[in-house]
């Protein structure tokens, strides 16, 4: 049978041309023209590359079609799994070195890699930890023994407890293992959706401690800007609640501390990476806050935005979206800034389910009724055809997290992410890490890997990954005078990245 096909098709060929009405074929020229049409509308589509530049995308996509055909194929495996091979790929290392623009989504509490938290914060002196009834863990900065507390009744001096035990190693890696989600075996042991998101509000509680602490968060803010920066990002927009923070004699300061602290930080930062671009926060609260409380919140974050009109880039609800409320149950406090006819920029997370048809599942609807300027995750919005269109025709980017979606369980294959229709639709979107010290990823180049090779497949190309560089700046909540510099800044690294690596 197949041979007989095979010997049909070969007759056929220089038939083509002649008979290709009369047969019934579809003409070649068409189908050709379908296809560059179809390429044309992904994200890049419409960039025209240069002679080097094409060199580059010619090379990925030999890469690309290489890691397709190996045996395992990361994006198809858990980021858990397949986090070695990925620091393997010769993509993965490009990637790396190309530069990314700004990281738009990402979270203050869990941005700097655990590794660093454990191995230096923890060895600080002062610290003392508590383990509780659930399995968790507790850390305190205190001159003196705290007192118990109602999660937790005994605390220890770690530095007691780990020269007690005499195996640092293995004690730091237990501790490691407190605020990440890594885990050797994630089907295991997270089975379901509530399984993972428990584990993830217990890792979050876990580290608060440890940033909280006044002199802890300068150093930990500095090494999350150190952790950007050395993978090529530029410039970050942090969802943060700016939590009080405290000193070891209990002193309390206040929110405005935490927030000149994150300026400060940066400003220095950027006196030591002059070509670092600077960070915007935008201030998140709970959504399982009640309404009053959140219309303070929203009272509170437009008057940080006028006493801080560079740092402050707007508001944002956060936490597990089927377990808080809607964004609709919160219309009162969100219809406060346009009541009382001041400007507040929403970057509402919505959308971060496969619930369809839910209450959540309908946030994006309602993140696009709030104007909001992009969209967290936004997982939902290709089964949204009318939300899909608004957030299109005002230029609304998806940030899309590829491997937050995977690790929180919406999706296993990542081949399969619903971003894909968008991608190929060429979507306003961004890439973005949402956590990186909680999946266990630093920068945005492992998130980059999956979008580029896993959900963009061999037809995403070097165009896509320019495009989704540029994006970063273009839907960022830059000024348009900071963006036009900082578009100039990122082009001259693009082009030194291209002429090294065509
Ligand atoms: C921890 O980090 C700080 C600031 O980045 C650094 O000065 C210090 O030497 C580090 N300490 C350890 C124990 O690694
Ligand atoms: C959204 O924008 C529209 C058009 O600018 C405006 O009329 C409306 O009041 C805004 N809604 C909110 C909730 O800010
Ligand atoms: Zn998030």
């Amino acid at each position: 049978m197949v041979i007989s096909l095979c010997l049909a098709l070969v007759t056929y060929v220089p038939l083509l041309w002649l008979v290709r009405e009369a047969d019934g074929v579809p003409d070649p020229v068409e189908r050709d023209l379908l296809m560059r049409q179809e390429a044309s509308r992904q994200t890049g589509g419409l960039l025209t590359l240069t002679p080097a530049e094409k060199r580059l995308d010619a090379y990925l996509h030999q890469l690309k079609e290489q890691e397709m055909s190996a045996a395992h194929f990361p994006p198809a495996l858990h980021f858990f799994k397949a986090k070695h091979l990925i620091q393997k790929s010769t993509i993965f290392k490009l990637l790396q070195e190309m530069p990314k623009g700004g990281a738009l989504h990402v979270h203050s509490s869990s941005m700097v890699s655990a590794e660093w938290l454990v191995k230096n914060v923890t060895y600080r002196p002062n610290c003392y930890i508590c383990f509780t009834w659930d399995n968790s863990v507790r850390f305190l900065f205190s001159d003196r023994q705290p007192f118990p507390r109602w999660d937790c009744f005994y605390w220890q001096l770690l530095e007691t407890l780990r020269s007690r035990i005499g195996d640092n190693a293995g004690f730091d890696n237990s501790l490691i293992q407190h605020l990440t989600l890594f885990t050797e075996d994630p089907n295991g042991e997270y089975p379901n959706q509530n399984v993972v998101w428990e584990k993830f509000e217990k890792a979050f509680i876990a580290a608060t401690g440890l940033i909280t602490h006044a002199p802890v968060l300068k150093d930990y803010f500095h090494q999350g800007l150190e952790e950007l920066y050395a993978d090529n990002v530029m410039y970050l927009e942090v969802r943060s609640s700016l939590c009080r923070t405290y000193e070891l004699d209990g002193t309390i300061h206040d929110r405005i501390w935490t927030l000149k602290t994150f300026q400060q930080t940066t400003q220095n930062f950027i006196k030591d990476h002059p070509d670092f671009l600077g960070v915007r926060i935008i201030v998140s609260v709970n959504r399982a806050l009640t309404v009053v409380e959140v219309k303070a919140a929203v009272k509170e974050t437009i008057q940080l935005k006028k006493d801080f009109p560079d740092v402050i880039a707007g508001f944002d609800m956060v936490g597990r979206e089927s377990s808080g409320s809607t964004l609709w149950y919160f219309r009162e406090a969100l219809s406060l800034p346009a009541q009382m006819g001041v400007s507040l920029p929403y970057f509402f997370h919505a959308g971060e389910t496969d619930d369809e048809g839910t209450a959540v599942d309908q946030n994006i609807l309602d993140a696009l009724l709030f104007n909001t300027s992009r969209i967290g995750h936004g997982y939902a919005l290709a089964h949204h055809p009318v939300a899909k269109e608004l957030s299109r025709k005002r230029n609304v980017a998806v940030e899309l997290c590829p491997i937050s979606n995977q690790v929180l369980k919406l999706v296993s294959d990542l081949r399969n992410h619903p971003a894909a229709v968008l991608m190929s639709e060429g979507h306003p979107m961004v890439i973005s890490s949402d956590d990186p010290s909680l999946f266990g990823t630093t920068g945005l180049s492992y998130d980059f890997y999956e979008a580029f090779v896993g959900i963009g497949g061999l037809k995403a190309n070097l165009g896509t990954l320019k495009e989704l560089a540029v994006n970063s700046i273009r839907y960022s909540s830059m000024s348009t005078a900071l963006k036009d510099a900082a578009l100039v800044s990122w082009r001259k690294k693009w082009d030194a990245f291209i002429s090294k690596n065509s």
